[in-house]
């Protein structure tokens, strides 16, 4: 899934992924571009959303790695 893709290109981002998914931190958070974000075929959970609003620089676009694939 992106969350591997991520870890395998070795993306800079401090911490990422740290909870590995469980929807327990929002060190994946990513932006994505509004013709990306379309294409994600999984809508948010209430779960994803909650931790969302905790992410630093918060867009209409933003979802978590973790939970897009
Ligand atoms: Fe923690 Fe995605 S890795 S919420």
């Amino acid at each position: 899934n992106l969350l591997d893709v991520i870890l395998e290109n070795n993306v800079e981002v401090e911490g990422f992924g740290a909870c590995e998914g469980t929807l327990a931190c929002s060190t994946c958070h990513l932006v994505f571009s509004q013709d990306q974000f379309n294409k994600i075929p999984e809508k948010p959970t209430d779960e994803e959303l909650d931790m969302l609003d905790l992410a630093f620089g918060l867009e209409d676009t933003s979802r978590l790695g973790c939970q897009v694939t």
